[in-house]
């Protein structure tokens, strides 16, 4: 039976509409004020580059060393590690961390938004490469999210610190349905350069997310996606709202792990 309500659940979720980013026109773009700043956003292909780099690998392993050990920052830090031995020069992997690393790298980012914080290893990585960076992060911290805690705020705090996030941290708890859209009505002229989409899974939820969210991405932005092999959701919406709209430029890993993706904004 309870196999049933969930295809039931999934066709439901395959068929329906969903709602989509709303562009406006005179939203901001990093670089173009001048010669010596010229509007040049990396292509798909230098991201993915530097997402599958040894210099990225070691940058994870080594920030994910510093966070509060738990079984994913292990196993994290391992795999990494791992690799590197086996395959010397010849390895290449991409996850979530080292896609933030290499947008955080690329872009220098002033401004990260997150949705779906967690245990913060993913601001962590943006907070390694730039401390200064504001990180405005959203979770409702559902209890024990993949069989691990989900502290919260506070915690996300400390965590931040003990890589030397120095910038302005902001943490606003509940659904990001409801919490994001309220925040950004109250805040019209913040814009974001790397944005991380990784709260809820469902296609409604994540369909919501991208909506609210992508509008805010300054052109020339980095936004970022996980979990694209392992659920439905993220995989329907980033093809729809991000493959399928020639704004933006795509690449993607998901030989191992759970399917990363990272698109460039170019219009
Ligand atoms: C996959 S985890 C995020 C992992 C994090 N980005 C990282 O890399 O460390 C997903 C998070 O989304 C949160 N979440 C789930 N549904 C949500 C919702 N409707 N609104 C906001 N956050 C939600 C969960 O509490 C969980 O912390």
């Amino acid at each position: 039976m309870a196999s049933l309500i969930n295809r039931i659940r999934l066709t439901r979720d395959r068929l329906r509409p969903f709602v989509r980013p709303r562009y406006e026109s005179d939203t901001p773009k990093i670089g173009g004020t001048g010669p010596l700043d010229p509007y040049l956003p990396p292509t798909a292909e230098t991201l993915g580059a530097a997402a599958v780099s040894h210099e990225a690998s070691e940058a994870v392993q080594k920030t994910l060393s510093k966070l509060t050990q738990n079984r994913d920052a292990q196993a994290g830090q391992v795999w990494h590690a791992m690799g590197r031995d086996k395959y010397g020069p010849h390895w290449r992997f991409a996850d979530q961390l080292t896609l933030l690393w290499a947008a955080s790298t690329l872009l220098k980012p002033t401004t990260y938004l997150e949705i779906g914080v967690c245990r913060a290893r993913s601001a962590a990585m943006v907070a390694a490469v730039r401390p200064q960076c504001a990180i405005y992060g959203f979770d409702l911290w559902v209890p024990d999210y993949a069989g691990g805690p989900n502290p919260g705020p506070e915690f996300v705090q400390e965590e931040l610190a003990r890589v030397g996030h120095e910038g302005n941290l902001v943490l606003e708890s509940g659904d990001s349905r409801t919490t994001l859209p309220a925040f950004l009505e109250r805040h019209p002229d913040l814009y974001f350069d790397v944005i991380t989409i990784d709260g809820a899974k469902s296609v409604p939820v994540v369909a919501s997310d991208y909506a609210n969210a992508l509008p805010r991405l300054k052109v020339g932005g980095i936004v970022v996606t996980d979990d694209l092999v392992l659920f439905q959701g993220p995989r329907r919406i980033w093809d729809a709202v991000i493959e399928r709209d020639a704004r933006f430029v795509s690449w993607e890993f998901r030989d191992a792990g759970f399917g990363v993706a990272g698109a460039i904004r170019g219009s």
